[in-house]
Formats: C-alpha cells, structure tokens, sequence
C-alpha cells in the first residue's frame, strides 16, 4: 500500500475538521443555558398541544439532507420556530394525560452532564463510574421501595423491555435449554402467562417477542374497584391444566394503566407458590409510591415476586427513559443473557458487574447519572413531599367532581389517578357502567360526549388529558405527576371540563 505524504492543513481547515473551537462552543452552551431556562419558566404561556395537521411541521423542513453545516444559533432559532409549536408539552402544567410525568430542573441537569461523557455502559472496563453507579441507584431504589437485598436490578430503557426479559428467565426455568435450542429444539409446552385485563398491553408485546403467542397471555376479570379477582385467576389456571398448557407466570400490577388499581399481589403470590409459576409484578407507575411511608401497604407480597419494575420515569422524577427490573436473585437473569463475543472478552473483568450481560442490549446509555442527580438533589424527603403533593391534588380533583351531580367517579382515586365520567343532569349512579341517563341521553351518547370533552380540551390547547374505556364506557382519566402542576393549574383544568361538558352536550344532545 503507498502511504500519501501527511497533509498539512491551514487553521481554518482544521477548525472544519475537529469539533466547534472551545470559546465558541462556551458561547453557545451559555445561549443554550438561557434558552433552557426560558423555556422552563415560560412553558405556561405555550400551547399545551399544537393545532397542526399531520405532515405539517416536515412541510416546513428541507427533506434534503444539508450539504453545508448551519450554525447553531439558526439551528436553535429553528427549534424555536418549528419543533417548540409543534410539539404536545408533556411537562406543561396542565399536561394531565398519561401518569402524568414530570421534568425537573436536576434531571435537565443531570441530562446535560450525561451528554459530554458519552460512555458506552457495557461492561465494567469500558464504564468503571456508569457501572457502579447504576448499581449504586439501583439499590438506592430498591431500598426506598423496601425490597429485600436478594432483589438485585438492570436500567433498561422501559418497563416492555423489563417484563420481556422476566419472562424470558421465567420460560428458561421452566424449559431448561430454550436458550440453546430454541422452543422447538427444547420441546417447550405451550405457556400460559396471566395479567389481569387491565394490566398493560407490554405483557403481550413481550409474548409474542419470546415466541409465546400473544393468545397464550390470558387476562383475568377483575372486580369493581378493578383489582385482579384472584379466585379467577386460580379457575383460569386449573383449567389450562385441565386443557394442557403449562401456567409459565402470572403479572401483578401495582397501578395500572387506566385506573392506578393495584392488584391482591399477596394472593397472587400464594397462588403462584402453589402451581410453581413466576411472579412478576408490574411496578411501572405505582411501585414508586411505596417510598412513603404513608403507602407501605402497597409492598405487601412484593417479598414473594420473582421479578418486579419499577419506572422512576414515571413515579420517580426522572425524565424517559428508566425503568429498573429487579430479579430475585439477579443472577437468574445474568444465566439467560451472558454471551461474550470475542472481541469483549478482554474488557469483562471477572466479579464485576458488566451489565452487558443482564439483556440484550449490549451498547448501554449512562442512565445512572441523572436518577444520581435528582435522587441527590431532592432526597427520599423531597420526593415524598412532591408524590404526597400529586396525591393531594388528584384527591381535591376527585372532591370537586364529587361535588357536581353532572359527573361521577368512574373508579376509585388511585395514586395520582382520577378516573371520571359526565353523566348530564342525572343524579349520580352508584356505578360507572350503569351511568344514568340524564339530559344527554343513552350510555352511548354519553361515551361520545366524554369523548368530545377530551378531545375539545386536548384541542384548544389549554391542556391536555386521556381518555380510557372502563366496563366498556368511555370515561376521562387524569394523572398528577408533574412538579409544576398547583392547585391553581388544576382548578383551572376543572373549569375548563365543566364549561367544555356543557357545550359538549348541548352540541351532542341537538
Ligand atoms: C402499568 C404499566 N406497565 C407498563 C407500561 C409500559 O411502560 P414503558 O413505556 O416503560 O414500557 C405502562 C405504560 O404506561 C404501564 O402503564
């Protein structure tokens, strides 16, 4: 091979081949600082959700790629012009849809560390500080959550990806070689899994990633206040014996998506002991909670899980993505998932921990850094305070609509969640499902006025909720979750539903 003469290049030149020069880029650093800050203090004065139609925020963008480097002042002028409007503000104060979940301060700062070290999280020796501090984060929230220490835990990006690796280890242990050979290969039964049918749709998504046949996860009824009935759970598995599938595991949700119920885990678990199957717990939003005192209740049984996540994204303060998943002997998992490629065998340093090894990512975000800086910035203390905070609110919330005949709860105020329906001018039926007919008619043109309230709402841009089928009705779901959110932000919110119900069924019932 003939080796060219070394290039030697003018200052410009090099300046255009190596990163923006340091004072330049301290200049823009500042200008970003600012823009941060403004967009924090002012995020009240914007649209909670645009008024774009599909396709319009790219019309304005060139679909070719650039051929020349833009600054970043006319860059960032760009996000102010066309990304801030067309975005729907999830960290808006009256950003109510969803469980809710906030922004703070530390976790931009502790966002904003993490980009310049850039660290690849894989094994111990490409990350000593990422790894151990994951660890250390880790037990930091299995402490406050009062897990016992034999649960040991992986940073994955989300709760999906967290119940799919549990039930990975779950179907290994009971169809040993799966691993090696594949279901076929190792002559797998067809697996049950059981989740209640309100837990989240992530139960499915990890059967049919597994190869386990989305149809073989079977959901159980649940009773009024929307808890898994556990003597359904013991005749769906007797049966499934009967008919010879083989229970692999059963999911008990603490908080679930529409409602924040949270089932009988220590029922679960008994039944669980009984016919051998893996207890996972889904913890995404309501495992959280359990660091106040005050909730500690929702820990009973969590000693007898196999496998429980836990969101500190969605409970916890910090920003997307973290979900941790602790296993019951962490090990467990490390089984299912070590595989050293060659060219890694020189960085894995034995009895340390590569995280690697815990799933099927091998390239890792830092992700210990930012749940660091919040949890050091706030303090068990500090997010107690601002959880108890969500659950005052979302209990004011539910006193108000206890308060106006036209409405009613649709389920019982869970956490941070408020599930609750417009009735019209009907006194108020004990049930969701049996909603009376006032003014507005049938149950089904009360679905469509409930429905047209969210979507009014979500429209005007003044803030933005869910809405959710219970027993087959629509109603309209709120969460509290973010620290900007007040008594003064929510009240208005409660103005808004009342004047939008109204109209919504006036419109509806002409
Ligand atoms: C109870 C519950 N479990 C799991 C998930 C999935 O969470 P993730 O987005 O972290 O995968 C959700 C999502 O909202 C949820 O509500």
């Amino acid at each position: 091979m003939k080796v060219e003469p070394m290039q030697v290049h003018s200052d410009r030149e090099q300046r255009d081949l190596g990163d923006t020069p340091p004072e330049e880029f301290r200049r823009q650093l500042h200008a970003l600082a600012d823009w941060i800050a403004d967009f924090r203090q002012n995020i009240d004065s914007l649209r909670v959700a645009p008024d774009h139609k599909p396709g319009a925020i790219l019309a304005n963008i060139p679909a070719q790629p650039p051929e020349q480097g833009d600054p970043f002042d006319k860059i960032l002028s760009d996000v102010d012009r066309l990304i801030v409007p067309g975005m729907v503000h999830w960290s808006h104060p009256m950003f109510l849809a969803y469980f809710g979940w906030t922004t703070t301060a530390p976790g931009i700062l502790g966002e904003i560390i993490t980009a310049p070290l850039n660290v690849n999280a894989m094994t111990w020796r490409t990350s000593p500080a990422a790894t151990e501090l994951e660890t250390l984060v880790i037990d930091w929230i299995r402490q406050w959550v009062h897990l016992p220490p034999e649960f040991g835990g992986v940073v994955y990006d989300t709760a999906s990806v967290g119940v799919m690796h549990a039930l990975a280890v779950a179907r290994e242990e009971a169809a040993p070689s799966v691993r090696k050979r594949g279901l076929i290969g190792a002559g797998a039964p067809v697996f049950r899994i059981y989740a209640s049918e309100q837990a989240h749709s992530s139960a499915e998504k990890a059967a049919i990633a597994l190869g386990l046949g989305e149809e073989n996860v079977q959901r159980v009824p649940t009773d009024a206040a929307f808890c898994m009935e556990s003597s359904a759970l013991r005749q769906i598995i007797t049966r499934d014996l009967r008919d010879g599938f083989k229970p692999l595991a059963a999911i008990a949700t603490v908080g679930t998506t529409s409602t924040a119920s949270v089932d009988p885990v220590r029922e679960i678990a008994k039944i669980c002991r009984e016919f051998k199957l893996w207890l996972h717990i889904d913890g995404a939003y309501g495992a959280g909670f359990a660091i106040l005192p005050e909730c500690q209740s929702l820990t009973a049984g969590w000693s007898d899980a196999d496998s429980i996540v836990v969101n500190p994204h969605k409970s916890l303060f910090v920003p997307l993505d973290f979900s941790v998943l602790y296993v019951r002997d962490l090990e467990r998992l490390r089984r299912v998932f070590t595989l050293v490629p060659e060219y890694l065998r020189g960085d894995t340093v034995e009895a340390q921990k590569n995280y690697m090894d815990y799933g099927i990512q091998l390239g890792r975000r830092f992700r210990a850094l930012k749940a660091w800086v919040i949890f050091r910035s706030f303090g068990r203390d500090g997010m107690a305070a601002r959880l108890r905070e969500h659950i005052r609110l979302a209990n004011l919330f539910a006193d108000w609509i206890r308060n106006d005949d036209r409405f009613e709860l649709a389920a019982p105020v869970s956490m941070g969640v408020v599930c609750f329906r417009f009735i019209g001018d009907a006194a108020p039926s004990p049930r969701a499902d049996t909603a009376a007919r006032g003014r507005a008619g049938s149950s089904d043109s009360l679905d469509r006025i409930n429905s047209d309230i969210v979507e009014r709402i979500n429209a005007s841009g003044h803030a933005y909720l869910t809405q959710t089928k219970l027993r087959g009705r629509t109603v309209i779901r709120i969460g509290l979750g973010n620290v900007l959110t007040t008594e003064e932000h929510l009240r208005k919110v409660w103005e808004l539903i009342q004047e939008v119900a109204s109209q919504s069924e006036r419109v509806n019932t002409d």
